[in-house]
Formats: structure tokens, C-alpha cells, sequence
């Protein structure tokens, strides 16, 4: 009997920490493609000579990113190129796959926008800086 028990006990502790993994692992694609927040932080360093992405804060060269993820395109009270506004008119919306290909290449999205940024390279980089955006208000943090 103290062997079954023993048995046991060893078969409960090799199945919490399986039971764990696999929670672990049923969250894990969700946070890879979500991007690390985190790691997003240090990426918008690139970013805050011109913008600032906290609630009410202010406009510097580009607009203020608070809520700009899920948000539609120039939805704040700044001067944008005329553009931009087009795009506005047609209802484009900053969503993930428009935010990530803007941060590659601003030109690919609005030709004649006005944010003289070189673009995120790094896949990686852009997802975590767009996870980081999501923290700040928009669809993506409720
Ligand atoms: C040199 C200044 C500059 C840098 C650096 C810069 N931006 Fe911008 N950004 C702008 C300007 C200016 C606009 C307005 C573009 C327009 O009107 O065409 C803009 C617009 C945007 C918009 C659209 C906002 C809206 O309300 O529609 C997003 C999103 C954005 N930038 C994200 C970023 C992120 C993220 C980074 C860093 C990875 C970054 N920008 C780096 C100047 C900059």
C-alpha cells in the first residue's frame, strides 16, 4: 500500500507540472502574435520624438497614439497630411495588419503621408510595439 501511495504521489507530480505546460503552451500563439508590451516599450523609443501614446498627452510632430489601435485613421485633433484624411474618407482603420505594415514602410500605406520615419524592419519589433500601442486604450486593451 505505501508503494501504491508512493506511486501516487510521484503521478501527481508529474502531472501538475504537465497540467501547467499546457495551459501554458494554450496561451502562448495568442502572446506571439499579440507581441510583448514589454519589449514593445523600448521600440516606441523610436517613436516618442514624435509622438506620445498616454491618455490626453500631447501632440509633438506626430499625433498623440492613445486608443490609436482598432482606432480609425486620423481620429485626433492634429493637422494631417491631406493624405491621411483621404484614406480617412474612404473609413480605413489602424488595425494590426495596417498598423504593422504602416510601421514598415510608412509610404506603402499613405504615399504622401507626412511621418518621415525610416520604418521597423524587425517583424519582432513591430509586434511588440504595436502590443504596446494596444496597451494604451483601443479595442485591444478591453
Ligand atoms: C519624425 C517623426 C515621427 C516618428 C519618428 C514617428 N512618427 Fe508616427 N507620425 C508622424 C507624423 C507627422 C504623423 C502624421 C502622418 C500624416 O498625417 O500623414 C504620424 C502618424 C502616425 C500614426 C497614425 C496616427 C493617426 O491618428 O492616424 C501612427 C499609428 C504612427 N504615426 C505610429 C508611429 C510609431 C509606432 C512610431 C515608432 C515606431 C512612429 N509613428 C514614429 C511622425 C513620426
Amino acid at each position: 500500500m505505501a508503494a501504491a501511495g508512493a506511486l501516487l504521489t510521484a503521478a501527481a507530480l508529474i502531472a501538475a507540472p504537465a497540467a501547467y505546460a499546457q495551459d501554458a503552451a494554450a496561451e502562448a500563439p495568442a502572446a506571439a502574435a499579440a507581441g510583448d508590451p514589454d519589449k514593445g516599450k523600448r521600440v516606441f523609443n523610436r517613436c516618442k520624438s514624435c509622438h506620445t501614446v498616454e491618455e490626453g498627452g500631447p501632440n509633438r510632430v506626430g499625433p498623440n497614439l492613445y486608443g490609436v489601435v482598432g482606432a480609425e485613421f486620423g481620429s485626433k485633433d492634429f493637422k494631417y497630411s491631406a493624405n491621411l484624411l483621404e484614406l480617412k474618407a474612404e473609413g480605413r482603420v489602424w488595425d494590426e495588419a495596417t498598423l504593422d505594415a504602416y510601421l514598415k514602410k510608412p509610404k506603402d500605406v499613405i504615399p504622401k503621408g507626412t511621418m518621415s520615419f525610416a520604418g521597423l524592419a524587425k517583424d519582432t519589433d513591430r509586434a511588440n510595439v504595436i502590443a504596446y500601442l494596444a496597451s494604451f486604450g483601443g479595442a485591444a486593451a478591453e
